[in-house]
């Protein structure tokens, strides 16, 4: 007997089966079982939310989800925000808005941005402020990050719709098109 647990979860659309550790973490999952190293990995206690991912529709901090507990979930990462090589919206504003300085905490900010989108599509900037409250950046470029949301949040028709397109592709994934095929060992 190994003592790992078998667990099956989808990740950024393409299924994935795994045999973990009942102590590891989802994180640990990601990071070391799946080389999906955009996750970050910072005070592992649920404070700064740079290992936040999306799991189940929901943002959570993966260093508090038991790799277990995603059996049978679909989780999306930062790997899988960008289609067939083409960044969303909500990227894409992160990039114009100059958003990303050191870059540690972006992948957790752009998964909570996408998580708040994908409930509140077009969130006022106290929205906004709420639904990054969890995620910290020691660059302090809180002011660039709410206007990349605002701004993906009230995108003209064209680059709103790849916002929808981002969340679409939760549900609707092209695992071809997954950027972490290319990383992610088979
Ligand atoms: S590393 Fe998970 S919240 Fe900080
Ligand atoms: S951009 Fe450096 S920690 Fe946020």
């Amino acid at each position: 007997m190994t003592g790992l647990i078998p667990i099956r979860v989808s990740v950024n659309g393409r299924p994935r089966e795994l045999a973990v550790a009942a102590h590891h973490t989802l994180l640990d999952a990601l990071r070391d079982d799946l080389g999906l190293t955009g996750t970050k990995e910072c005070c592992l206690v649920g404070e700064c939310g740079a290992c936040t991912v999306i799991l189940n529709g929901r943002s959570v901090d993966s260093c508090l989800v038991l790799a277990a507990e995603a059996d049978g979930g679909t989780v999306l990462t930062v790997e899988g925000l960008a289609a067939q090589g083409r960044l969303s919206a909500l990227q894409q504003a992160f990039l114009d808005t100059g958003a990303a300085q050191c870059g540690f905490c972006i992948p957790g900010q752009l998964l909570a941005a996408h998580a708040l989108l994908g409930l509140t599509p077009h969130p006022d900037r106290a929205q906004v402020e709420e639904g990054l409250a969890g995620n910290l950046c020691r660059c302090a470029g809180y002011e660039q990050i709410i206007e990349a949301v605002l701004r993906a949040a009230g995108a003209p028709p064209s680059a709103a719709a790849s916002v929808e397109d981002g969340a679409g592709q939760r549900s609707r994934p092209d695992p071809a098109a997954t950027p972490d095929a290319t990383v992610a060992p088979q």
